[in-house]
């Protein structure tokens, strides 16, 4: 109750990224789609302030998401942002259009008259849009507080109602001062207090563990990625030894992964269980070379692995899970339409006989799942790993999966990371890695002819993963790495780097 933010959701594509930025000062916001709540539990979960979102295109378009008009007289401060902004004007009586030139796209000169939303911004300074219709006519009780060249209304205010509006986005970081404007919103209209810290998280995690777990059994499976591994520390701490970790080794990790694992878990006070898998892995995908079908046939001897284990086991009273708020918003909390097609290792539920499914991670955003992963003491090279695809590096070896490939693209791609790890980059690499491709080539070592495989790099540069641009690399980099791997690592005649951005291309290669 009380001190929180809705972020109301129509669809825009920064919807998670505004829940984010509130966060990231403190205060706890949460997304729900549009058609996911109403005026009356709005009321009664009492928060503290709304954002709505962006959106598609037009208030006036047929089955344009709207809601419920009452929402601005509950007397919460609301703050519409772009559509948002757009249909709060319309549910107030102003008027919308999209008539005109106004179309603006980008960084945009803001000029701002005095508001207490738009206080310390200065009266000039950049602000992002991305827009075709604009507020044409103000409601009543409402005064433009910003515009620029095109558009006459880049912000509008009712002070009274504590009702706001901006054109623009604040989320993101083009903005010059959209923190400025989250942060007026949130502390003085709002009059949230910042009491949202990963460290009070934890202990309070902990214990409402402890009392909802008491004596029961907990069964999780780690994946070694970073959700999993901050879920098993956070539940190690509250139940211990109730704790049941099991470690499914399918041979396709990167180098020293599956025995960083095990080195943290084996010390930790809980029950784990490493089962080393590759041979079993490796002999199902003998001859398969179609990327999907490698996907499946990895997530189908999952479940085999863990039927037997849960046989094994027998009874538990819970299944943990590292599902984690972003999986939680896809599913469906959201209004956005996006399609998750990626998924760690499904269908494990109907293979454990267990009563409840419990997902302590399923509040927090990724980056509260790496500070909270801190607040456990998990190793900093754990809770920093880069996202990495459930089925490993299976989908980043092309064509048929062998060992000596798997081996190949552990060395060049440890290779790879270390590289770009040492060096001062010019620009932030999301996720970099190597990938084994199915093609061999002449070279040439010292007298002899070689004829190796040719490996590839990526690195991209991204916030969401749903589009990225290959990172513009030192040149230096890539130099050592592309001296490094065919002399360290033998069977490589060639390194390319992949300068493609996504779109056109994913990043994975598969
Ligand atoms: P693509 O290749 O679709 O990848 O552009 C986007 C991001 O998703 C990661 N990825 C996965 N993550 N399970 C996951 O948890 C998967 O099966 C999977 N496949 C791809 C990929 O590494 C990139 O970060």
């Amino acid at each position: 109750m009380g001190n929180k933010i809705l972020v109301l959701d129509f669809g825009g594509q920064y919807n998670q990224l505004i829940a984010r930025r509130v966060r990231e000062e403190h205060v706890y916001a949460e997304v729900r789609g549009f058609d996911k709540i109403t005026v009356d539990e709005i009321k009664r979960e009492g928060y503290r302030g709304i954002i709505f979102t962006g959106g598609p295109n037009s208030v006036y378009a047929e089955g344009a998401p709207s809601f419920d008009k009452g929402v601005l007289s509950l007397g919460i401060p609301v703050l519409g942002i772009c559509y948002g902004h757009q249909l709060m004007a319309h549910l107030a009586g102003g008027e919308v259009t999209g008539a005109g030139a106004t179309s603006e796209y980008g960084r945009v000169k803001l000029k701002v008259r005095h508001s207490p939303i738009l206080e310390g911004v200065p009266r000039e300074s950049i602000c992002f849009m991305s827009h075709t219709d604009y507020v044409k006519r103000v409601p009543e009780g409402f005064t433009v507080t910003a515009d620029t060249d095109v558009c006459s209304c880049a912000a509008m205010a009712n002070d009274e109602k504590k009702l706001y509006g901006v054109q623009f986005h604040p989320e993101v970081t083009h903005t010059e001062y959209g923190k400025t404007v989250l942060k007026n919103f949130i502390f003085k209209i709002c009059a949230c207090v910042p009491d949202w810290y990963m460290g009070s998280f934890c202990k309070k995690a902990v214990a409402d563990l402890r009392e909802k777990i008491g004596d029961g059994k907990v069964l999780l499976a780690l994946s070694g990625g970073v959700d999993s591994s901050v879920c098993a520390a956070l539940l190690a701490e509250a139940v211990g030894s109730n704790l049941t970790c099991v470690f499914v080794d399918h041979g396709m990790m990167r180098k020293d992964e599956g025995k960083q694992i095990r080195e943290i878990f084996e010390n930790r006070n809980v029950n784990f269980m490493a089962i080393d898998a590759g041979e079993r892995f490796l002999s199902k995908l003998k001859g398969v070379t179609e990327p999907e079908r490698k996907r499946k046939v990895i997530g189908e001897e999952f479940i085999r692995v863990f039927e037997e284990i849960g046989k094994k086991i027998g009874a538990v009273d819970y299944l943990a899970q590292g599902t984690i708020y972003p999986d939680v918003i896809e599913s469906g909390l959201g209004a956005s339409a996006t399609i998750k097609s990626h998924h760690n290792v499904g269908g494990l539920p109907d293979f454990v006989d267990f009563k409840e499914i419990i997902e302590p991670l399923r509040l927090l955003f990724k980056d509260e799942v790496r500070q909270l992963g801190r607040e456990l003491s998990l190793p900093e090279y754990l809770v920093e790993r880069q996202p990495f695809p459930g089925p490993g590096l299976g989908i980043r070896v092309i064509g048929e999966i062998t060992r000596e490939k798997l081996d190949i693209l552990r060395e060049a791609d440890a290779i790879f990371r270390e590289e770009v790890e040492r060096a001062a980059l010019p620009q932030k690499a999301s996720q970099y890695f190597a990938v084994m491709t199915d093609s061999k080539s002449v070279g040439v070592m010292g007298d002899d002819r070689t004829y190796g495989y040719t490996v590839a790099l990526r690195s991209v540069t991204t916030d969401d993963f749903m589009t990225a641009e290959w990172t513009r690399l030192p040149f230096e980099v890539l130099e050592r790495a592309g001296s490094r791997i065919p002399n360290e690592v033998k069977n490589v005649s060639r390194v390319v780097y992949d300068i493609t951005s996504k779109p056109p291309a994913t990043v994975e290669w598969e």
